[in-house]
């Protein structure tokens, strides 16, 4: 069996939603410690809808795919039903990832989070802090 899906392969070799969006609603940016890959994703959000979003990924095929993937799973939705988005959904939405490539997907999810996390805060639009939970003293968000 390959080592990446058709699927992976395919994102990863025409990436969806590539570019920044000026005057984003929100922008999160994290990055990965151990192999320095850094994953940056704006969105556009218009009443409580994301109307667009793009990343920047300065990392490896599987962070690529899963941004790409990522950001196509949560345009056209409500900002509550993006918070839910796990890096387990992105990965089978990839139709699999090898097992030392799942940290690659967990960044996406990272980086909505915090992309909607910013979106809260920029809006002074309260919220559950729980929701974050890894952004509490993980160390690995970068602001931007
Ligand atoms: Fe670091 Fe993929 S190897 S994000």
């Amino acid at each position: 069996m390959a080592l990446y899906s058709d699927i992976v392969m395919d994102h990863f070799r025409n990436p969806r939603n590539v570019g920044v969006i000026e005057n984003a609603d929100g922008v999160g940016e994290v990055g990965n410690a151990k192999c320095g890959d850094i994953m940056k994703i704006y969105l556009k959000i218009d009443g409580d809808t994301i109307t667009d979003a793009k990343f920047e990924t300065f990392g490896c095929g599987s962070a690529i795919a899963s941004s790409s993937m990522a950001t196509e799973m949560i345009k056209g939705q409500p900002v509550a039903q993006a918070l839910q988005l796990t890096n387990k959904a992105v990965v089978e939405a990839l139709d699999g990832l090898p097992a030392h490539k799942i940290h690659c997907s967990v960044l996406a999810e990272e980086a909505i989070k915090l992309a909607l996390k910013d979106y809260y805060d920029r809006h002074g639009i309260a919220y559950d802090k729980q929701q974050f939970p890894s952004c509490e003293n993980c160390g690995h968000c970068h602001t931007h």
